[in-house]
């Protein structure tokens, strides 16, 4: 079974500024960077209509934003609520002058700050609170908080703001997507300055709004949803044989044992009392546990025998990420057209010492869905998005490699 790669390093976009627009809002796990979202857009467009792109794994919205710069209808999910969000704030054309006078406004009421103006003082939902942050810092985020939600239609602009100072503001190490505590020596040094990390954070969004608005605009719809693509997908939501190309980069592997998404989103999720904020790693792809094999394999039936073979509970890891990767592929499979494209950017990691080639494995579960495969781009991974080392074992300070390839598995569904 074979899969042309084509390593390409026109696709690295080394130089590439890859926070323009409102891509520069808010730091998120694994992003995909728009040049790569982008072009494929313009490359691997498909013949003919070209007027829905659907994206199964959203996250903080890349494909989204891409497609409504280029005045292209788009669907997006994520089961991340902060990643829905930051995808929502990403593609809204806010008015830049009300953005900036309530912004001033904001930050004139931080400049007469006490922390007897505090209002709620109750922290209870979010865990460990006094584990996690020093009471001055958790006063002065629900000051920000306060003055916020008073906003209506442009609160959810300031509360992605707020969002980043939560997580950063608190004792988490900084530089890793998991929760660890900063040592003693770290936390002495540790001075978090809230209103200035939120005023230098706006500043830089606003900045991302004001390129933003000034792109002609084209007519486009964004929806951005909550469904799960390995469950269903809603028809009410998006028809059979009505996409036109779908641009993703799906997770590698379970949030646990990989990108731990949950983690990373907690602060924001719990700070603003979101669903599912404390176990969101256990409801994303490969959370639930799966005794055996759903889908059948022959391009890595090898790689998961020998990882078997090493270690069982390792293979059932994978096993049962794999089945919900089978099932939201037959899921995406139906609802894209004849001559419509699928484009995954994917991650191929290894677990005790194997790779596995997800690439291949996305390939062939496409073509068991009537698609031809076209190429697979390997791209370097130039400026460390994904961590190229992680630790799997949960353990604080131990790592091992992963990966600083990207494999983009391009195939067409068959026209009759
Ligand atoms: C690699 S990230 C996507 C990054 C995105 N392309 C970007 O540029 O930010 C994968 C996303 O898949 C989401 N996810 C994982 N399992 C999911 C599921 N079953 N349904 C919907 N989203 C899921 C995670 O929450 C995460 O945001």
């Amino acid at each position: 079974m074979e899969y042309t790669r084509d390593i390409d390093n026109r696709w690295s976009f080394k130089e590439a500024d890859t926070k323009e627009y409102t891509h520069c809002y808010h730091n998120y796990p694994a992003m995909m960077i728009p040049q790569v979202a982008r072009t494929l857009m313009d490359e691997f467009c498909p013949k003919g209509k070209f007027e829905l792109i659907f994206d199964p794994y959203a996250g903080s919205g890349t494909t989204l934003v891409e497609a409504s710069i280029k005045g292209i209808n788009s669907v997006g999910t994520d089961l991340n609520p902060l990643a829905r969000l930051m995808s929502r704030v990403k593609t809204t054309h806010y008015d830049l002058d009300t953005i900036e006078n309530l912004f001033s406004e904001i930050q004139f009421k931080i400049g007469f700050y006490f922390p007897s103006k505090v209002q709620n003082r109750n922290f209870d939902r979010i865990s460990n609170y006094t584990f996690w942050y020093s009471e001055d810092s958790l006063l002065r985020l629900s000051y920000l908080n306060q003055l916020i939600e008073s906003l209506d239609d442009y609160k959810d602009f300031f509360r992605l703001i707020l969002s980043e100072v939560v997580r950063e503001s608190s004792f988490t190490r900084n530089g890793e997507f998991k929760r660890f505590k900063m040592s003693e020596k770290q936390l002495k040094l540790f001075k978090p300055e809230v209103f200035k990390l939120f005023v230098t954070k706006g500043m830089r969004n606003i900045n991302g709004l004001r390129q933003f608005n000034a792109i002609k605009r084209l007519p486009e719809c964004t929806k951005i949803c909550g469904f799960n693509s390995a469950i269903e997908i809603p028809s009410d939501i998006i028809s059979n044989s009505s996409v036109d190309m779908v641009v993703t980069s799906p997770p590698y592997g379970d949030s646990h044992t990989t990108v731990a998404y949950g983690q990373f989103s907690r602060w924001a999720n719990e700070w603003f009392g979101f669903e599912n904020a404390k176990n969101l790693d256990s409801i994303l792809m490969g959370g639930k546990k799966s005794a055996k094999e759903y889908f059948e394999t022959e391009s890595i039936r090898d790689i998961l025998d020998e990882i078997k073979a090493k270690d069982f509970k390792r293979y059932q890891e994978v096993t049962s990420f794999l089945n919900d990767y089978w099932s939201s592929i037959k899921n995406v499979a139906k609802v894209v057209r004849n001559g419509g494209m699928i484009c995954y950017v994917v991650g191929n990691r290894t677990v005790k010492g194997v790779q596995i080639p997800l690439d291949y494995f996305t390939a062939e579960m496409f073509e068991k869905c009537g698609f031809t495969h076209k190429i697979t781009i390997v791209r370097e991974i130039p400026n460390k998005r994904m961590p190229s080392k992680n630790s799997p074992t949960n353990v604080a300070g131990m790592k091992a490699s992963t990966m600083s390839n990207e494999y983009i598995v391009i195939m067409e569904k068959n026209c009759d």
